[in-house]
């Protein structure tokens, strides 16, 4: 089969790579894609616009693409995955209105509280002036968060404990031209406490298969501290979460989810990912996203054993119950993002990039490409925020970290910064 992976970044690059390993795959377009994904033989990028319905379209056919996977939530959000199936293609994505679990928190947050999913207390203002009054009633003593409502690369969220902090937070996100997140509706949210999961599923509408659960590291320095960032690095090991939370996440949060949308004659297909809070035995749902995490993707692949590309199409078909099963590996997997200095540039200072970057050759085949681009010499160069990621698999997860920080440190580039205690386990 052929396949075409819709998005540019190192997410995209883990999809392309994890369909190209299968031996029934012949093909792997990726649109636009990046110039770091060529090396792999099967896979090439393709350069059509994605607003322009019927030149995709017919790319696709030309191709003799059998499935379409969309990476940024930003095309689900846009109705592309509705558009190219009205075509007849097979598209594993959210439709445009699954995709509000994501872009809108308010709706998301109504469809827990309907089907009785766990999940934070939340109160939702239009009105700067009244959320500040409101703010100033809050006990900080067990923080507040604070979210815009809309979609915002992972950057529309601020927990706190500081009153001032969330004060600046509402005049960034409702009033300040600079701040590059923008929103007409905010939350607040109980701060919830504990240890963070994604988990995912592929879902075709009736059914759901859990694909995984993986640790994102979502601030950009150390221990936790800086500002959220798309994510810093991930990891993922059968240990973590323990087997009775992981049936706990399953039940109480993907089957009612899936069964209820389906009863409300709003079939949910493609893949979903919430992202949980864990404290001892008590879970809640901190959001839904409607698509594969990056860079989660890059760790919850690798671990994946079976016909990938077959449950995929299936999905796609509205068929995965006629699929071959999937299984998780045994063994534990390390991510690590390198990214461009002043990244994640809440405050809109420019990111340092346009520099080459020097990579050993055996460290290549281990690595994923984002934000990379080509300057006139024809050396590979930073484009963006989240440049590149390493991962690295073993049979510990201490062996895994150890190795992917030794990747790491056979890759330079100027300005370049990463999280150093990705995967560590106190
Ligand atoms: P979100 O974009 O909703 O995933 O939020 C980004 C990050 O903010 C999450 O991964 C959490 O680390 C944090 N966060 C969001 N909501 C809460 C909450 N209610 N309590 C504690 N932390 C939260
Ligand atoms: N890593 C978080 C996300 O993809 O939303």
């Amino acid at each position: 089969m052929n396949v075409c992976i819709i998005g540019s970044g190192a997410r995209e690059h883990s999809l392309a790579k994890k369909f190209s390993e299968d031996k029934t795959v012949n093909k792997v377009i990726v649109i636009p894609g990046n110039i770091g994904m060529i090396d792999q033989k099967k896979i090439s990028i393709k350069d059509v616009r994605l607003d322009n319905i019927d030149k995709l379209s017919s790319l696709l056919k030309s191709e003799n693409v059998d499935l379409t996977v969309i990476g940024p939530e930003k095309y689900l959000d846009e109705g592309l995955s509705d558009k190219l199936q009205k075509l007849n293609h097979n598209v594993l994505g959210a439709s445009q209105s699954s995709s509000k679990l994501e872009s809108s928190k308010i709706y998301s947050k109504q469809v827990m509280n309907k089907f009785n999913i766990p999940t934070a207390k939340y109160i939702s203002f239009d009105d700067y002036y009244a959320a500040i009054d409101y703010l100033n009633e809050w006990d900080m003593s067990s923080g507040i968060v604070i979210k815009a409502d809309g979609l915002s690369s992972g950057k529309g969220v601020v927990v706190t404990f500081d009153k001032n902090v969330a004060k600046e937070t509402i005049f960034d996100f409702m009033k300040n031209p600079k701040c590059t997140v923008k929103a007409k509706e905010i939350i607040f949210e109980e701060c919830l406490k504990g240890q963070e999961v994604s988990t995912f599923a592929v879902c075709d509408g009736e059914d759901f298969h859990i694909l995984g659960h993986v640790t994102d590291y979502k601030r950009v320095y150390d221990n936790d501290k800086g500002p959220n960032t798309g994510g810093m690095g991930t990891f993922s090991s059968p240990e973590w979460p323990p087997e009775n939370i992981k049936r706990k996440i399953k039940d109480q949060i993907f089957s009612p989810l899936i069964e209820g949308l389906k009863k409300e004659g709003k079939p949910f297909k493609g893949i979903l990912f919430a992202g949980i809070m864990i404290k001892n035995s008590e879970i809640n749902v901190i959001e839904f996203n409607v698509r594969f995490g990056d860079p989660e993707t890059q760790v919850l692949l690798p671990l994946l054993k079976g016909n990938f590309s077959n449950v995929m199409l299936n999905a796609a078909k509205g068929t995965l119950k006629e699929s071959t099963a999937l299984t998780h590996s045994l063994n534990s997997a390390v991510h690590i993002v390198m990214c461009s200095s002043n990244y994640p540039s809440i405050d809109g200072t420019k990111l340092g990039i346009g520099y080459p970057i020097q990579i050993d050759q055996d460290v290549n085949q281990h690595v994923v490409y984002g934000g990379v681009g080509q300057n006139e010499e024809g050396n590979l160069i930073n484009t963006g925020g989240r440049v590149l990621g390493v991962t690295s698999l073993a049979t510990t997860l201490v062996e895994a970290r150890v190795e992917a920080y030794e990747m790491i440190s056979k890759i330079k580039f100027t300005g370049a910064h990463w999280r150093k205690d990705i995967a560590k386990i106190n």
